[in-house]
């Protein structure tokens, strides 16, 4: 049996094919358990820590609740009410943490943050958003994915947008499972090279394959999943104009998800501004799995913590 017992998630490139399987695996039982409503308790006495210096709704929420459910206790910790605000160095902050706490959980700008916080920190260190990555996300959204495919490999999933941080987890996760992924983002916009090259080379080992685009319906063609996400992150909003203009075609649309397979998944990691990145019939339309995909991040999280901390 495969133990992932200790390990950090801060990005999804260091887990295999076949343990991202197991937590999505993992995932999809502790939610028949949870509809069933069976107990299920394996982290009775334990305690995470949430540090948040962004904001949050599912984040927050599904990690406090998840905790709560499988028999633990969840501490949320805003940047400004712990000394991190006043400029605690992450080392001291993380070696004082570790004595605590049996796990924790970190929202943040600098990706080099939650590095060097699970540097530091002798217990599990979950990477819940930076600048770069959103790894926690992308469970939830292969877990949707192969609930309502009934498999990844081979699927075709294409990202309209910002080469964000949602960009490159999708690009990693996506390429881990043996999926095409399709990137189509405006000049100025791109993923990060080094992250485009990393999934490049997974994408080799994995069948799957990447492709890095400016046209939209290139990216959408004969999709299985069309993917998106604000223009602006948290962080870029006073970049918030410039950017409507720069994305003005690249918004889903019914006219873009044309081009894409009829029975294609629609996903938002949310949340969503609609009207700009996607238009109000695509999200609302019956090929929207954003709700699902939402709920996930509990199940999937879930999964997590007990792989991690049990
Ligand atoms: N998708 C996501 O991470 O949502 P929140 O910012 O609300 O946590
Ligand atoms: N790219 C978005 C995702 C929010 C969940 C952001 O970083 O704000």
């Amino acid at each position: 049996e495969l133990s992932l017992k200790g390990r950090d998630m801060i990005e999804l490139d260091e887990y295999s094919t076949e343990e991202i399987q197991f937590l999505l695996d993992s995932a999809i039982e502790i939610k028949r358990k949870q509809k069933n409503g069976e107990v299920y308790q394996p982290l009775k006495g334990k305690t995470i820590g949430l540090i948040f210096e962004k904001s949050s709704t599912r984040t927050r929420i599904s990690f406090e609740t998840g905790m709560f459910q499988l028999g633990g206790h969840a501490l949320f910790l805003s940047k400004n009410d712990i000394q991190l605000g006043r400029g605690e160095p992450i080392s001291d902050m993380a070696q004082v943490m570790s004595r605590y706490l049996d796990g924790l959980m970190i929202r943040t700008f600098g990706h080099d943050n939650v590095v060097n916080l699970a540097k530091y920190a002798s217990i599990p260190v979950i990477n819940g958003l930076s600048d770069m990555a959103h790894p926690c996300q992308v469970l939830a959204d292969l877990q949707t994915v192969l609930e309502h495919k009934g498999k990844l490999k081979g699927l075709k999933m294409a990202f309209i947008g910002d080469g964000n941080n949602m960009a490159h987890s999708l690009l990693i996760g996506g390429a881990k499972m043996g999926m095409h992924v399709a990137l189509a983002s405006p000049k100025g916009y791109e993923a990060d090279a080094g992250i485009v090259k990393l999934s490049e080379d997974i994408a080799a080992q994995t069948g799957g394959s990447i492709t890095i685009t400016q046209d939209p319906i290139e990216a959408a063609k004969d999709a299985n999943v069309i993917y998106t996400d604000v223009w602006a992150s948290m962080g870029f909003e006073e970049e918030q104009a410039q950017r409507e203009v720069a994305f003005a075609d690249y918004q889903v649309n019914e006219e873009l998800v044309k081009a894409a397979k009829p029975d294609y998944l629609f996903l938002h990691c949310l949340p969503a501004h609609r009207g700009e990145e996607v238009s109000e019939g695509v999200i609302d339309g019956v090929n929207s799995v954003i709700f699902d995909q939402a709920e996930n991040r509990l199940h999937a999280q879930k999964a997590l913590m007990v792989a991690l901390m049990a």
